[in-house]
């Protein structure tokens, strides 16, 4: 599709929820503005949508609602729209609707990264074979448009290293609780209300969207194939307030970081929470801000940060998308870059277990004889400790000096032999180079 000037482009959009209700504002009711910057006029078609009747505070007279995906299929055929975008969230009808898009020679975009991480090879290729694309910008990291610095700023660089901040909810948790002394559960439920969270927030928390962003950063930075199952993942459910109060005393911020890094040995992608010096940018990264570290041959330390979850901002990211679709842009991207193309010779990927940090432990045991006895493990399982401290009467916080991570999970192992429950808190040191 390219846009003809004299006729708007006629958007179905599948989901009306937060970011559906973002993308309506924008070209609803700042739709002048937009043309003013780009010359494009859009009108909403269609919306797919399952209660057409709840209030958005957005009108939309020329757009006819249907109520079911199979509904939609039929106005994707008939040639009543340009493009399709999808903000419904999760994969079976989301995938049903962008194949049916696709398969009609639509473009589709999309913010959804749970249906790029795990259908993208497959809407990849019908999208090549019927002669349209998906645009995903909106898919890594809300409001901060990292896809498209991947794919036109640093084209030209051997990227070594992406990680950081991709989940807007998790950074909000673990601010709140930190700054306001706020619970986890009232954290996440604010997340919740202020639409950061996705419809099943377990995604967010336990680090799952974090990985599908990782995997598709990693396909465009690092060349990885899209694989979300190669990803060790854990998530931010066993931080307690009192870890993020002790790591500042340390002089870290405890951040859930989503990390790929080139090794000599192949690809390391990871997600887990971790400890990263107090100066870092990702420490000062704070709220629902989302920040991407980009590490490469030809430049220093690349950093972009901005909001990386909520309605208007990823409705930006969605609208941008719109409009490289509509100037022929993201077609051209599609059809140039062999990301799209193929399943690339990837590198393999390194085993989690292979991988070497500092740890920070804390286990929690109220006699000190417990405390020393599990120094004592560790030292028997090859883990060295750097310093020991008890920061109160019910837990002792062990430091590592850098130990392999198999090696690491062994000695837990034998620890909670000693003291099942409650499991130590266990956290990664991050260096500035990702490692
Ligand atoms: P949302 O608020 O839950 O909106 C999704 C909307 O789609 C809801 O109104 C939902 O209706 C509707 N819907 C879902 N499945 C449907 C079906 N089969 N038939 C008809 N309607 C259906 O979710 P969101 O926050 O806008 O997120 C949408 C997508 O954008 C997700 O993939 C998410 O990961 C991604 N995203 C979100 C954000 C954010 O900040 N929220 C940022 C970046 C990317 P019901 O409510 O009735 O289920
Ligand atoms: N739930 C996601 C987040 C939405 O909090 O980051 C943005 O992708």
């Amino acid at each position: 599709m390219s846009a003809n000037s004299s006729q708007p482009i006629r958007v179905a959009l599948a989901g009306c929820g937060t970011v559906g209700t973002g993308v309506l504002r924008i070209l609803v009711q700042r739709g002048d503005e937009l043309y003013a910057r780009s010359g494009l006029r859009f009108e909403v078609a269609a919306i797919l949508e399952r209660d057409p009747t709840r209030p958005r505070g957005v009108a939309v007279p020329h757009a006819r609602f249907v109520r079911a995906p199979d509904e939609l299929d039929e106005l994707l055929v008939d040639g009543s729209v340009d493009v399709l975008v999808e903000v419904l969230g999760g994969t079976d009808a989301a995938r049903h609707v962008a194949l049916a898009a696709l398969e009609k020679g639509l473009p589709v975009v999309t913010a959804n990264k749970a249906l790029i991480a795990i259908h993208g090879r497959e809407l990849f290729d019908v999208a090549r074979r019927h002669g349209t694309c998906v645009a995903f910008e909106a898919s890594c990291a809300g409001g901060v448009p990292v896809v498209a610095a991947i794919q036109r700023g640093l084209i030209a660089t051997r990227i070594n290293a992406v990680y950081g901040i991709v989940n807007g909810t998790c950074n909000y948790v673990l601010t709140e609780m930190l700054e306001k002394n706020r619970s986890y559960a009232e954290a996440l439920g604010e997340a919740q209300r202020l639409g950061y969270a996705e419809a099943d927030p377990t995604l967010d928390v336990d680090g799952t969207d974090s990985a599908h962003k990782l995997a598709i950063l990693a396909l465009l930075a690092l060349g990885a194939d899209l694989d979300v199952g190669a990803i060790d993942v854990e998530g931010i459910q066993s931080i307690h307030q009192a870890d993020l109060a002790i790591a500042r005393t340390l002089g870290y911020a405890c951040k859930l970081l989503a990390i790929g890094l080139r090794t000599d040995a192949g690809l390391s992608l990871r997600v887990h929470p971790a400890l990263v010096p107090l100066d870092h940018p990702l420490a000062r990264t704070r709220g629902v801000t989302a920040a991407a570290v980009f590490l490469g041959d030809a430049m220093d330390q690349l950093v972009l940060s901005g909001s990386g979850a909520g309605s208007l901002p990823t409705a930006g990211a969605v609208v941008s998308d719109l409009v490289e679709v509509a100037c022929g842009n993201a077609r051209r991207d599609f059809e140039r870059l062999p990301i799209f193309r193929e399943p690339n010779r990837a590198p393999p990927f390194v085993p989690a277990g292979d991988m070497e940090y500092r740890y920070y432990l804390r286990c929690f045991v109220d006699r000190e004889p417990n405390a020393a006895a599990i120094t004592n493990i560790l030292a028997s399982a090859r883990v060295d400790v750097d310093t020991r401290t008890r920061p109160d009467a019910d837990s002792v916080v062990l430091i590592t000096r850098r130990v392999r991570e198999d090696d690491l999970r062994a000695a837990v192992a034998e620890v909670r032999k000693l003291v099942p429950e409650p499991p130590p808190v266990v956290l990664r040191f991050v260096e500035p180079n990702g490692e």
